[in-house]
């Protein structure tokens, strides 16, 4: 081997990834990504990166130089990250956000989203029986997690998609993007829009912890209807515990954080993770 060819072989290491985020601490995706690699035997290493949003720009161009396949992108950075990304998945630019990077070889940086994929793994997984189609779904909220929530269920083929938000330019917003199947509702008549729905999904963050609870009237909730919330802390909100007394299927919403994980660390690390009871105790 000559010397040159020996200057320009990859040094062997352990892949690196991450979550970039400000601040990062509360952040549970290190504790699933390292129960992952525990648990496959892989090499590799998985960081919180707390990084300022005036740094940005200049963290994502030094991380592939650093070694880094790739990365998650939380709060605040899910849509300044697009500005930044040499490519943009189409489901991701529709969302306006992304949560999953990978550095390819050649330093460009690719940037997707995968909060709509988790978001219908998750209740592919624990409502088997769940059909996107077969009627209307309502969704209460219109921030960015509800935008991945609407492009994962018009995609599934839902024929009607209800949305109501307190500021009702954000859901009047995604009407206009993501078309004629969107009908906004107002927020004061959000209980309206559970009438006849098959899927009821709460995007807001009400009824996390220190938020107040999402009280939406549910008289119109009809007991078939699948009824899940995006909020997994607590696991079992106000709104779904109400949502089960009317005889409800719920799904939690920690299932959707694991599954948005799968593809990122199937891409940097080689093997496709399950998702099981012993994930989610993991981050619990
Ligand atoms: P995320 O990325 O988690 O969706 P976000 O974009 O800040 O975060 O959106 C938060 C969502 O929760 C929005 O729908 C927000 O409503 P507004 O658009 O009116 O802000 C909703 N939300 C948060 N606190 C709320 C409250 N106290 N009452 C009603 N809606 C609330």
């Amino acid at each position: 081997m000559s010397p040159q060819s020996a200057q320009s072989e990859p040094p062997p290491h352990a892949p690196l990834a991450g979550v970039i985020g400000w601040p990062i601490a509360q952040s549970r995706s290190p504790l699933l990504h390292r129960h992952w690699l525990d648990r496959y035997g892989l090499s590799g290493h998985y960081v919180p990166l707390p990084v300022r949003p005036e740094h940005l720009a200049a963290s994502l161009r030094a991380l592939p130089k650093l070694g880094f396949v790739g990365a998650n992108v939380t709060i605040p950075h899910k849509e300044a990250v697009l500005t930044v990304a040499d490519i943009v998945t189409d489901r991701a630019a529709l969302i306006g956000a992304a949560n999953t990077l990978i550095f390819r070889d050649d330093g460009t940086i690719h940037a997707d989203n995968t909060d709509g994929y988790g978001f219908i793994a998750n209740l592919e997984q624990n409502a088997p029986d769940w059909l996107p189609d077969l009627g209307p779904a309502a969704v209460i909220g219109a921030g960015g997690a509800a935008r991945a929530v609407v492009a994962s269920l018009l995609e599934s083929g839902v024929s009607e998609l209800r949305i109501a938000n307190r500021t009702r330019i954000r859901a009047d917003q995604i009407k206009a993007e993501f078309g004629a199947r969107v009908v906004v509702y107002d927020w004061a008549q959000a209980g309206n829009m559970l009438e006849g729905a098959n899927t009821v999904v709460n995007a807001t963050s009400m009824g996390m912890v220190g938020q107040p609870p999402l009280r939406v009237l549910l008289d119109a909730l009809s007991p078939d209807a699948l009824v899940t919330d995006l909020v997994y802390a607590p696991l079992m909100t106000e709104f779904l515990r109400n949502a089960q007394d009317r005889g409800c299927h719920v799904v939690d919403g920690l299932g959707m954080l694991l599954h948005q994980a799968v593809p990122g660390f199937e891409r940097w690390f080689g093997r496709r993770p399950e998702v099981d009871e012993a994930a989610r105790q993991a981050v619990l």
